[in-house]
């Protein structure tokens, strides 16, 4: 499974990276407004930072919700690195949109994806990657980790390529249960990711180390 960090935030995408374990980067509108990134420039300027900070697959999300638009202000974000994945939303236009780029090979990921029917369409239309948003679904009082597991089974059957890219993240134990359930990818908030590392016998154990080691 893919690791990808979820933030537009640069230090934390330095962190993550730092790792050495992080295969790529989400944002969308909320996370950039959340840096402050405002106005074309800045938002085109900030995706190429991100792009040479880190070697792997960047979504940049589209604000268009039609056809015509989508395509125009896919192109220009396509444009700024050839690791930029134009993330579209999943509707009519935007399911239009993700077929017209996979003809002209351009990477997509079609997000605010909420069932499995979505899914299907999404991966008929060639995503590169499909976003399930699980922790909005845990949220309502569903549970979003067997809609991965619906979808991953879905794909094995149909044999669909679009990649399953679990996001809405929101804990360590949503990373370890989509692993499980065949998720592609997971984006993860940093925390979620360091919570990872976390357990008090390791705590315990390697204080200990340290103590009998004075006496070596
Ligand atoms: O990037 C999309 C997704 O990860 C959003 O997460 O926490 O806002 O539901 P969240």
């Amino acid at each position: 499974m893919k690791f990808f960090v979820d933030t537009a935030n640069l230090n934390q995408i330095k962190e993550a990276n730092d790792l050495g374990i992080l295969d790529g980067v989400t944002t969308n509108p909320s996370l950039m407004a959340k840096e402050g990134v405002k106005g074309e420039e800045a938002i085109m300027n900030h995706y190429k930072t991100i792009c040479e900070m880190v070697d792997g697959d960047i979504s940049a999300e589209v604000l268009s919700v039609t056809f015509n638009e989508i395509i125009e202000e896919g192109k220009k974000l396509a444009a700024i690195h050839p690791n930029i994945v134009v993330k579209v939303p999943m509707i009519k236009d935007g399911i239009k949109a993700i077929k017209w780029f996979t003809d002209n090979g351009i990477k997509t990921n079609c997000t605010l994806i909420f069932s499995a029917g979505q899914a299907i369409l999404a991966a008929k239309a060639g995503a590169t990657y499909i976003s399930p948003f699980l922790g909005r679904i845990d949220d309502s009082g569903w549970d979003g980790v067997q809609l991965i597991e619906e979808i991953a089974q879905i794909y094995a059957v149909q044999g669909f390529k679009s990649e399953i890219l679990a996001a809405s993240i929101r804990n360590p134990n949503h990373i370890i249960r989509c692993a499980a359930a065949g998720a592609d990818v997971c984006t993860c908030p940093l925390d979620s990711i360091l919570g990872l590392l976390k357990h008090p016998l390791t705590d315990i154990g390697l204080a200990k180390f340290l103590e009998d080691a004075k006496k070596m």
